[in-house]
Order: structure tokens, then sequence, then C-alpha cells
């Protein structure tokens, strides 16, 4: 079937005649109580009603993954079953229902036209590996609450932190997404340079830096103008030359910088800073250094494209998320650190409540959050399953299908911005504010008609829009498809 062309939603499936009887389960009045005893798995023996419910409920989603193309990846809104319980308990049946009408108006990442954000389908280990810590309730807040899974985390964040060039002695903890990593690192610098007691401390990062950071440093209760950014060049990278001005300028207003925060990979165009030169002049001013490495730091994990994070081992700390281009089942985010005692040093309580670790302080004695789930434990399977050949071939085909996109496009009428990485950002030359506004709304609304979702930034005061390519799905023909469908609209008129 041609992947873009818009077909109807997928009749409602029906359940396996043999699940039927449990699943239907004893008819009930709403007023009539389930025994909430049935919510909870057997601890005699295989559970042959826990066994059906998953079986059904997996069989449910491999249908959701499988009519991926028959649907669209931005369906519209429909009506939700309620939110709130109902007086009685809901046996199997309703619950999947229920499920399938919310599974019905989600986002499909795995919709070969899913090109929007940085959000890919989520490979398979990784959602297996979901369901078994859904499954184990373990806590990463303390060693006692999980054991195998605590040393684990080590040793996968340990792992990052080699293939990141960090010395013996770095580490790391997961956080839940970019936004938390990136503060979890900024609160380590600020207590690690002694800056605690200074609210005036101030972070340098670029302007096309994440908004994440502006939020940290508004959690972190630093002044309004905290958030200093410099200047990027033509290509969307940090200027040196105005990093060093501005850290002048702190010097004479007397004002000290808790960190620089470099970006391998920023979110509108995936420019990369050059860290080796920014880790030089962060050392050189006695600060800290920061990579936000959320979108890129993965490329350094294949030996064919590592040379695009030159520098990234000289940081104090880097974030990374493998729920982005490696599909790792959302969230899996990790912050590493040059040295792995300074997390312990800035997040440590004592935590007097549990028994001491062994190995190691405990996990919640590593960052903000106290009680966590096992993320580690998809990041890991997802890994193992990819293998290093597999992460290579994916980091790579998502560059190279960037690439052919980008010679589809007509560079004479638009401006193309893009780094190296897997994703790039257009707008028409000509266009002004409203123009650009105009053009993207009708070309983005064109373009889900057709299925092909891609996003609208606005970014230097106009709309652009932007085309990532971590879709393992999107095949050649639809990304010629979009680049025509885009030189049109400029051609045609449709702004
Ligand atoms: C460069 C960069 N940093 C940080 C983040 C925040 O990550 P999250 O959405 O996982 O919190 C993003 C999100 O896209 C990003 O692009």
């Amino acid at each position: 079937m041609d992947p873009f062309v818009p077909t109807n939603v997928p009749p409602k499936v029906t359940m396996d005649s043999d699940c039927d009887a449990f699943l239907q389960g004893p008819a009930r009045s709403s007023s009539e109580a389930l025994d909430p005893l049935a919510a909870f798995a057997s601890p005699d023996g295989l559970d042959p009603q826990l066994q059906a419910f998953l079986e059904e409920a997996c069989a449910q989603l491999c249908r959701w993954f499988g009519s991926a193309n028959q649907r669209s990846p931005l369906p519209s809104l429909r009506l939700l079953p309620d939110a709130f319980p109902e007086v009685g308990g809901l046996g199997a049946e309703r619950l999947l229902d229920d499920l399938q009408q919310v599974m019905d108006g989600a986002y499909h990442p795995t919709h070969p036209g899913a090109l929007a954000h940085l959000d890919p389908p989520p490979n398979t280990a990784s959602i297996a590996a979901e369901l078994i810590c859904a499954g184990l309730n373990n806590n990463l807040l303390a060693e006692e609450l999980s054991p195998s899974l605590s040393q684990l985390e080590r040793q996968l964040c340990g792992w990052f932190a080699s293939c990141f060039d960090f010395p013996e002695g770095s580490g790391g903890v997961p956080a839940s997404g970019g936004t938390l990593s990136n503060l979890t690192a900024l609160v380590t610098a600020r207590h690690a340079l002694k800056l605690n007691a200074t609210s005036d401390a101030v972070v340098l990062t670029s302007d096309d830096a994440h908004v994440s950071l502006f939020k940290a440093c508004r959690v972190m209760g630093l002044h309004s103008d905290a958030l200093r950014r410099i200047p990027v060049d033509a290509t969307g990278c940090l200027r040196l030359d105005a990093l060093e001005d501005e850290l002048n300028r702190l010097a004479t207003e007397n004002r000290p910088c808790l960190a620089i925060v470099a970006t391998a990979g920023t979110t509108v165009r995936g420019a990369i800073d050059p860290l080796r030169e920014i880790a030089t002049i962060a050392r050189d001013h006695g600060t800290w250094m920061h990579v936000d490495g959320a979108i890129g730091a993965v490329f350094a994990l294949s030996g064919q494209t590592r040379a695009l994070m030159d520098g990234l081992g000289e940081a104090d700390s880097i974030t990374v998320n493998p729920q982005k281009l490696l599909g790792i089942a959302k969230t899996s985010s990790l912050l590493l650190v040059r040295d792995a005692s300074t997390l312990h040093a800035a997040f440590g309580t004592g935590l007097p409540y549990m028994e001491p670790a062994s190995a190691g302080p405990h996990g919640g004695e590593m960052g903000v959050q106290g009680s966590r789930p096992a993320e580690i434990l998809k990041l890991w399977l997802g890994l193992r399953q990819l293998g290093m050949t597999g992460i290579n071939s994916l980091l790579n085909a998502a560059v190279e299908r960037r690439e052919r996109f980008q010679q589809s496009l007509d560079a004479q009428a638009l401006d193309l911005l893009s780094g190296p990485l897997h994703l790039l950002t257009c707008v028409p030359k000509d266009a002004d504010s409203d123009r650009s506004e105009r053009w993207s709304a009708r070309l983005r609304q064109r373009l889900l008609d057709e299925q092909i979702m891609v996003s609208r930034p606005h970014y230097r005061g106009r709309h652009h829009i932007k085309v990532v390519f971590g879709n393992p799905h999107t095949s050649d023909a639809l990304i010629h498809h979009l680049g025509m469908r885009i030189n049109e609209s400029i051609a045609g008129g449709l702004h």
C-alpha cells in the first residue's frame, strides 16, 4: 500500500474467543464490588487470569502496531472513556475496551510518516522490558528494593561513561527525560563549585540551546537573568568569541559562572557546538562544562559517527537520551558525570531508613528523584537487542535519510538549516513572519492529509518546517514525496 495515501481507521478488533470467558468475567452491577485481591497476581503458582489478561493486552498492542500504516500518525481528537473509577471495579474486557479507545487516539510513532519530533518508534525489547519492569515493581531508590537492577544501573552507566571517554571514577544516573538530566547536571555543578549559597550565579549557553535549561535555572532559584544566551554562527554553533566576551563581562560584574552548557545536537537544526574548544575555555575559567547531548551524544556510540562528538569526553557532565534516536521506550535519559562522587555529594542524604548499599551509593542518593522505576532494564535489553552493529546502522541510516531529503529540496528557494545529524528545518527564503506562519500551517495540514506529520518550530521570528529522520520505517519514496511537496508549496505559492 502507498504509505502516504490516507485510508480509513481499521475496524475495531475482536478478542480471541478462548479468552472471552475469563475476560468478560462474571456480570456485575455497577454497585457490586470487585474483590480487590483479583487485581493482584497470585503468589501461589501460575495465575491463569493474569496470563490471559497480559496476553490479550499484548495482542491488542501488537494489533495497534500492525495497523499503524492504516491510521494517521496524528489521529483526530475523539471521545475517551471515563477518566475516573466507577463504583464497582471493572473486569478485563471493559478494561481492554477502554484501553483500546485511548490507543485509538494516541500519537503513532511507528507510522512511517511520523517525522515531526524526536520521538521514534520504540524498539521491541524495550517494550518487553518495560512490561517486566512494571511487574517487578522494584525501586531504584535503594539497593534492598532493587538488588540486581541497582547493580545493572551502575554497570550500564559505567559503560556509557567509558564510551564517552570519561575516566575511571566516572558514573551516572538515569533521570526521567533530558530536562531532568540537565537540571541534575546544573545542581551538581553548583554544588561542586561551592556556589550553593550564591543566588547570582550564571549559566552560559547558546541562543539555540533547549528550553529545559531555562526551567532548570528557575527551579534552582537563580536570578531571572541567570541564563545568558550566547549568539550562534551561521551554522547554529555557539560562537567562541562571544563566549569569551561574556565570561570577561561576568568577571567585571563579579558574577560567578556555574556552568557553560554546550549542545551536541540542537533541537531545531541538530547543530553541534565546538565541544573541545568550549571544554578548554571552561577549564581556563574554572567552571563546569555540561554537554546537553540529549539528541547527539548517542552518535559517540558508533565508530563511524563518533568523530562528530569530538571533545565530548572533556566535559564534566553529559546528558544523553536513548529514548530519542535509539528508540528506547520513554523515558530513557542518563546523566553521566566525569566524577561520580559529585552526584552523591550534591544529592546524598544518608537515607536513614534503608540498609546501607554494598557497592556504591543508592540510586536515590545520586539525583533529584527518590522512588524510581527500573528504566535501566529497557535501555539494557534494547541495546542488547540492537547490538553495536544495530546501533551503528540506526545512526547512519537516520543521517542518510536526512541527506537524501536535503538533496531533494530546492536550495535556491529555501533556507535549509541542518547540522550533520538527522534533522532538518527549512523556510522559504523570501517569507517574512506572517508568510512563514501561513505557509507552514497550510503545508503541515496538507501533509497531515497525506498521513505525513512534520513540525512547525518558531525560530528566529519565523515559523519553519522541521523534519526528523529517526523513524526507521520511512521509505525513500516517502522522503522523495515529502521533498516534492515542500518544493511545490513554494512554486505553487502556498505561502
Ligand atoms: C537538546 C535537547 N535537550 C533537552 C531536551 C529535553 O528532553 P526531554 O524532553 O526528554 O525532557 C530536548 C528535547 O527535545 C532537547 O532537544
